[in-house]
Order: C-alpha cells, then sequence, then structure tokens
C-alpha cells in the first residue's frame, strides 16, 4: 500500500482521531476497525488493493463510535481467547488479554488429567469455559452466572462452539456465594478457575469500562474482595485433592487474594502471577490432599 492509498491515509486519519479522543492504542484499534470493515485479518491488511467510498464511511462510523469511547470488541462484535473468538455487546463483560494467561496456567495443570472435571465461577461470555472445552475435547466443564443477560451471551456463544464441533458446557444460573453451590460436584473438581469482579468500589475506570461493562461484572465490594472470599470458599469445598484454582484479581490484590487461600488451612502451592505488564494479576493453588 502507498503512502497515498486511501486506505492508509484513512487509517493514518483514524489513529489521530483516536489518539485525540484518549484511546490507549490508538494504531492498533484503527488497524482492527478496517480490517473488520474489509473483512479481512489485520497482518492483510497491506495487501488490499484499491477501497471504495462505502468502505471508508463505514470506517469513519465506527471510529466516531470508537471514539466516543465503545468497546473494540462491541464495534467488532467477538472477543478472543485462546483459539476461539466469543461473541460480546451491551449486557456482558468483555474479556480481557490478560485473563488468557490465567487460562494457559489453567490448562496446563489438567495435562496429566484424564477427563478432567472443570469449574468456571463468574463465566460472562463463556469465554474461559468455552476455551477449556475447546482445548480439551474430554473435559467436563460447568460454568455460572449470577446475571441473565451475560448467560443469554453465554448460551449462544456455548451453541455456537457446539455447532462448531465442541463438546458442549453446561451453564448453570446461579450465585457464587451460595454455599450449596454444585453441591453434587464436591471434592471432584480438577480445575477451578474464576475471573470474578473484583475492583473497589469507588475506584475511576476509564470509559470503556464505566459505561459499557456491567458494574457487578467490575466491582466488588469496598475492598474489591467481595466475591473473592466466596469464590475461595467454594474452591476449598469443590476441589477434589491436587485439583487447582486459578483466581483473576485486581493489580492491588497480589498479596490479598494469596492471603485469603493461605487463611483457609487446605491449599499448597499458593502463587501469585503477573500480568503481561507485569502487574499481579492472578493467584493460584492446589488443594492439599486429605491427612
Ligand atoms: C469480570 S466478569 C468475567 C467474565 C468472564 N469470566 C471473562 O473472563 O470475561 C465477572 C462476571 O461475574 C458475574 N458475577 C458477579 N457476581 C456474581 C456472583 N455473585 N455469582 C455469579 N456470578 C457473578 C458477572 O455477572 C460477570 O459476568
Amino acid at each position: 500500500m502507498s503512502r497515498h492509498h486511501p486506505l492508509r491515509q484513512a487509517i493514518g486519519a483514524a489513529e489521530r482521531v483516536l489518539a485525540d479522543a484518549g484511546v490507549a492504542s490508538p494504531r492498533t484499534d484503527a488497524e482492527l476497525l478496517a480490517a473488520h470493515v474489509l473483512g479481512v485479518e489485520r497482518g492483510k491488511l497491506p495487501l488490499v488493493p484499491m477501497v471504495d467510498a462505502t468502505v471508508l464511511d463505514a470506517l469513519a462510523a465506527l471510529v466516531a463510535r470508537r471514539a466516543r469511547r465503545e468497546p473494540l470488541q462491541h464495534l467488532t462484535g467477538d472477543a478472543a481467547m485462546g483459539a476461539i473468538t466469543v461473541a460480546v455487546g451491551p449486557g456482558v463483560f468483555v474479556p480481557r488479554p490478560e485473563t488468557e494467561l490465567m487460562f494457559a496456567w489453567g490448562l496446563a495443570t489438567l495435562a496429566e488429567v484424564r477427563s478432567p472435571v472443570v469449574v468456571d465461577l463468574c463465566t460472562g461470555s463463556g469465554v474461559l469455559a468455552l476455551s477449556v472445552a475447546n482445548a480439551r475435547p474430554d473435559a467436563r466443564v460447568h460454568a455460572v452466572d449470577i446475571d441473565a443477560a451475560a448467560l443469554s451471551w453465554a448460551r449462544r456463544n456455548a451453541d455456537a462452539r457446539a455447532a462448531a464441533g465442541d463438546t458442549p458446557v453446561r451453564l448453570h444460573s446461579g450465585d457464587v456465594t451460595d454455599p450449596g453451590l454444585f453441591a453434587d460436584l464436591d471434592g471432584q473438581v480438577d480445575l477451578l478457575l474464576c475471573n470474578p469482579p473484583y475492583v473497589p468500589d469507588g475506584t475511576e475506570v476509564p470509559p470503556e469500562v464505566a459505561d459499557h461493562d456491567p458494574a457487578h461484572a467490575v466491582f466488588s465490594g469496598a475492598d474489591g474482595l467481595t466475591v473473592i472470599r466466596s469464590v475461595v470458599t467454594a474452591a476449598a469445598r469443590l476441589l477434589r485433592p491436587g485439583g487447582a484454582v486459578a483466581i483473576e484479581h485486581d493489580d492491588t490484590h497480589g498479596d490479598s487474594v494469596p492471603a485469603l487461600l493461605a487463611d483457609r488451612g487446605v491449599f499448597t502451592d499458593i502463587e501469585d502471577h503477573p500480568d503481561l505488564a507485569g502487574r499481579p494479576r492472578f493467584s493460584t493453588a492446589r488443594r492439599r490432599p486429605m491427612a
């Protein structure tokens, strides 16, 4: 694509508009929106020959919405994790790249486990549960969320993945603070994954989060730990001896979530892990074998 190619010029203009609007990654977003409009992969943009005015108009319209800080994934309609993408939009939390590290950690714990039982608490779009089911067709995966709107996105994504050939996941409507949640799985779960709401109430968040992620998917009490406390309790009950738990948390929780796990007295191998930016992001542990 030459410097004077209309698409290249449009992407450059979009980048400037998005930068002025305070978007964190304006070039990336401009290119991803252009790729979305054209129906090509981002890496293939330089190979696009001529574009007509309708393409440039469609790109300009999406850029204007992104400049008003609508999440990029609401505009493209999807978000990726592992080898899959899930549909997202108003009413459901947009999966974040940092959660991919927790997913990879969890998957690795299953390497030697045949037909594992996996639970995804606070599933939102279903992204973690569906990524596990895609990577491990032999797994029995249960996912739960309290929110009807989130569950309808999860249902849509689960149906799409099952139609694509993945082992179906079992979706449940439920509250992770319920002490009887998944009682029939007590002591049987090989892996429990959870990306819960964890931001302390009142924390300032970017417009994409404040105006578009559901508040109950983001905030969790004055210290951000309200739901996580219940997740630790559920993990102690649900995991089989040797089973693994991974809980994503706020970057201020690098000491407090491992401490909550340690206080339970039933976990070993408690560790905290950084995200791609090096900030504390998720805690992991194993259920201690019975004495
Ligand atoms: C941060 S989002 C995570 C969604 C998904 N796991 C992901 O990584 O993209 C948290 C989810 O927890 C759900 N949630 C909040 N409180 C809950 C509760 N007490 N029980 C079950 N789900 C809850 C919200 O509806 C939301 O979908």
